[in-house]
């Protein structure tokens, strides 16, 4: 990779569109909120810990990661984790992020919602103030509970229609296709929020079918599997619908088994609106910016590419128009700007 590629890179301002809050969770700040909350963990240290981080799929690594989101009982445990990932994604230049939670992995433990949501607004509330870091807030339902399980942590989001953006789907994708959740997806719709799903992560290029059919996504999860078919790729690039790739979760889950068989770049060249992101850094080794490093490296990546991406990141986002522009003209800027010379 040419040094300019990296520069590029380590510079350019980008937003980060998939990222789960509970996936951010370090193994150092696991065992400092379980000692201030005195519960015990199942790994006697750090590095223990971090031995447990070798998935052979998706539901190795869930098993692993809603056992870690046990510690986080309070108000301040959910504000020092998004504080946590905010310093990290500022030093990687994310001017914009897209968060996701899953609150029923923390409401199905006696959690309060509000405890959780709070936490991670305040958090956001005061990137936006310290690092001028603009964000919005994905409510993402677990796929493995019912639709109305679903509908249960949806009526929420009526107390919270200033803190929520838009509803997600995760967790365990195969077996539990889009369908599932096609009414309380279409309840968000109705209410204006945008929607996003996990789809062709682990699942068949079908269930990508459904998330635009029958959920009416405006962005995919992942969605390496949709280039298994051709009519697909054509509707979604002729949709314009974004893809959140995260290419160090597909190694780490073992959705590809070299990042040198990475689809990123294929997905580029099929004219996609791919972006580049961490998903859960903290289990899979590595923030945006590492994504984009080691992506870049295995594939080859130009200058060209990583512009695009970056853009990209802006173009898929769900901020509004005007916003989205002065992002962009920020990049060109960027590229353009002596500090990059
Ligand atoms: N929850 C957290 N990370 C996830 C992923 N990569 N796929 C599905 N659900 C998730
Ligand atoms: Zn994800």
């Amino acid at each position: 990779m040419s040094a300019n590629v990296k520069q590029l890179i380590n510079e350019l301002p980008k937003a980060e569109l998939h990222l789960h809050i509970e996936g951010t969770f370090e193994p150092e700040l696991m065992f400092m909120i379980a000692e201030r909350n005195k519960l015990p963990l199942k790994y006697q240290s750090v590095e223990e810990l971090r031995k447990a981080y070798d998935f052979g799929n998706l539901q190795d690594f869930l098993d692993i990661y809603y056992a870690g989101a046990n510690v986080l009982r309070k108000e301040e445990d959910f504000y020092d984790l998004t504080w946590a990932y905010l310093e990290k994604a500022h030093a990687d230049k994310v001017v914009h992020a897209e968060i996701m939670f899953d609150p029923q992995t923390h409401t199905d433990r006696g959690i309060p919602f509000d405890v959780a949501i709070n936490g991670i607004h305040n958090a956001l509330k005061d990137a936006e103030k310290e690092f001028g870091m603009t964000s919005k807030l994905i409510m993402s339902f677990l796929r493995h509970l019912s639709e109305e399980a679903a509908f249960e942590t949806y009526e929420n989001y009526f107390r919270h229609k200033d803190k929520i953006d838009a509803v997600g789907l995760d967790s365990s994708e195969v077996g539990n296709p889009p369908s599932k959740f096609a009414r309380v997806f279409q309840r968000a719709k109705m209410d204006g929020l945008f929607v996003t799903a996990h789809a062709g992560e682990e699942g068949p290029a079908e269930y990508v079918w459904e998330a635009l059919g029958i959920l009416k996504i405006d962005r995919i999860d992942h969605g390496n599997r949709l280039l298994d078919d051709e009519k697909l790729i054509e509707r979604i690039a002729k949709d314009k619908i974004a893809l959140t790739v995260c290419p160090l979760s597909n190694l780490k889950l073992k959705v590809v088994h070299d990042l040198k068989d990475h689809p990123l770049k294929k997905m580029l060249d099929y004219g996609l609106l791919a972006t580049v992101n961490s998903d859960d850094p903290a289990y899979f080794g590595g923030y945006v910016n590492d994504n984009y490093i080691q992506t870049a490296e295995a594939l080859n990546l130009t200058e060209g590419d990583i512009i695009a991406l970056v853009k990209n990141s802006f173009s898929g986002s769900m901020l509004d128009e005007e916003t989205k522009k002065r992002y962009l003209k920020s990049v060109d800027e960027s590229v353009n700007g002596e500090d990059l010379g």
